[in-house]
């Protein structure tokens, strides 16, 4: 793999969640594989007043406690590269500062002006730090190219989205922007266009005519965790299903791209989210379902109900679980329904997309329900990451008894060691000026477009549902209503709690 060109690489939020977790151990695992830039420097931007040394020592806890990979004597020059700078990053005034320390550290490494800027940070200051970057200079690429890489969440409703996307435009080029979703920096998730465009045998049948509906889950045992401020203001919809889920769906739905370019793959996404069927705001409750975790005791533990959170208003209407039923119009998935769900507190770890191929016309063979024989295709994108083929099989003996036989492919048989993070894949591309797995405006804004009914009937119309559902359970059981056809439920790939956390095949 290449090497990037050099450069520096400013992360704001270098003390945050994200930064500690993510981003530093991502940088660090690129630098053990050799493949961080000749020359770099790192400054990361905090409000505390800490020194240099002090961060570097955060710097080697963050990469132990990752577990990724370990950090030797050898990485001296890697915990060296990284340098502190006390500032406030919604004070205009403080980016003299951080003009001068930039400076100084090209002229340090030798790295000429190319520069990233990661905001690791509140989205209130999206619109901030580009602004003030471009007020010195610092967006200029006479001395080589300026990137940013904004996290999630990219607005918080369409008209917001809008808003920053402008703001962001006044100074910087849609080129300089990369818009991250790290769903689409996992390896499983970009597997999923090798599997349809480099096998002849998915290809005939990806479509309305074989495909009965899809399926796309994204369950977390976990809950809110220490975000709860951040989710209460989100919920589950802007959370996972505006970006992650309905990318997912986007991989799975969209054209083959006329070449594996950023141009190409970001063209057939837009298609697919500008061909979703728009949902009434008069339909949001028959297509769409919410629920929120109460408490309960899983496995003798006591798990606090949401509304019992720190930072969470003890009468919260956010959701924790949502699911949305979801059509593409257009000639390949017509009348295909794409189900989609996602919740925290639910039984199990696990985010998959179930291809549910159509029944034989004319079944032979005893079953006790229409679709027993269906084939389907599960595409693991986490834990235990691979792919499945479900298919029925005589059971040897009298008689033609049949039973659903999986043929199993465990993702980490390909890889010769661990499977790269998501994260490590998407900073190292944009080091390398690739946008491919980044999203660009039109397909954010045509998310924001589609789910604009969902959140203002949620938000405004009180026939509308907010079910409650036990920690640890999958979720409201009128989920299953969302399905049309009265024989069908969701997979639940794990119903056993006692496998919380492992995924678990049934
Ligand atoms: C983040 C959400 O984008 O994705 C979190 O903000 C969620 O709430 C996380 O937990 C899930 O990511 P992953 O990679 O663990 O599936």
């Amino acid at each position: 793999m290449k090497k990037p060109d050099n450069q520096i690489i400013v992360i704001f939020g270098g003390r945050g969640d994200l930064a500690i977790r993510k981003i530093i151990p991502s940088l660090h695992a690129l630098y053990i594989q050799g493949i961080m830039p000749e020359r770099f420097a790192i400054l990361v931007t905090g409000r505390g007043k800490i020194t240099d040394d002090t961060y570097r020592n955060e710097v080697k806890k963050a990469v132990a406690e990752a577990h990724t990979e370990r950090m030797s004597h050898d990485d001296k020059g890697f915990v060296e590269s990284f340098s502190y700078i006390s500032m406030d990053p919604s004070v205009a005034a403080d980016y003299n500062f951080l003009a001068e320390r930039i400076g100084e550290a090209r002229d340090k490494a030798g790295t000429g002006g190319n520069t990233l800027y990661y905001l690791s940070v509140p989205p209130e200051l999206y619109k901030d730090i580009p602004r003030y970057l471009a007020h010195q200079g610092l967006n200029n690429e006479g001395d080589g190219w300026k990137r940013i890489i904004i996290e999630k969440p990219f607005g918080y409703d369409y008209a917001s989205a809008v808003s920053l996307n402008a703001a962001l435009l006044e100074y910087w080029n849609e080129s300089q922007l990369y818009r991250i979703d790290h769903y689409l920096g996992k390896e499983t998730v970009q597997n999923i266009l090798v599997t349809r465009f480099s096998n002849g045998i998915f290809e005939p049948l990806w479509n309305r005519n074989y495909v009965n509906h899809v399926e796309i889950t994204s369950s977390e045992s976990l809950g809110v965790e220490k975000r709860g401020a951040y989710y209460e203001d989100t919920g589950a919809l802007r959370d996972m299903i505006q970006n992650h889920l309905l990318h997912l769906v986007g991989f799975i739905a969209m054209e083959p791209p006329s070449s594996i370019n950023s141009t190409s793959i970001r063209n057939e996404l837009v298609k697919v989210f500008e061909s979703f069927r728009p949902i009434k705001y008069e339909e949001v409750g028959s297509n769409s379902l919410r629920g929120q975790y109460s408490g309960a005791h899983v496995r003798g533990e006591w798990l606090e109900g949401y509304r019992n959170e720190a930072n969470v208003d003890p009468a919260s209407t956010t959701e924790t679980f949502a699911a949305l039923k979801v059509y593409i119009d257009n000639w390949r998935w017509g009348g295909v329904p794409f189900y989609i769900r996602t919740g925290k507190r639910l039984p199990t770890r696990v985010t998959e997309a179930v291809i549910h191929f159509k029944p034989t016309p004319h079944y032979l063979f005893s079953s006790k329900s229409r679709c027993e024989g269906c084939n389907q295709l599960i595409i693991r994108i986490q834990p235990d990451e691979g792919m499945l083929l479900r298919f029925g099989m005589k059971i040897p003996g009298a008689g033609f008894n049949v039973k659903n036989v999986n043929m199993d492919f465990h993702y980490a048989d390909l890889a010769s060691g661990r499977l790269p993070e998501a994260y490590e894949r998407l900073i190292y591309d944009c080091m390398n000026g690739d946008s491919t797995l980044y999203t660009r405006s039109d397909a954010v804004l045509a998310a924001w477009r589609f789910l604009e009914p969902v959140i203002n009937a949620w938000k405004n119309d009180p026939s509308i549902p907010l079910y409650g559902y036990p920690a640890g359970t999958w979720g409201p059981e009128k989920a299953d209503d969302l399905i049309e056809e009265a024989d069908l439920t969701w997979r639940y790939p794990c119903k056993n709690l006692a496998d919380d956390g492992v995924y678990c095949e049934l």
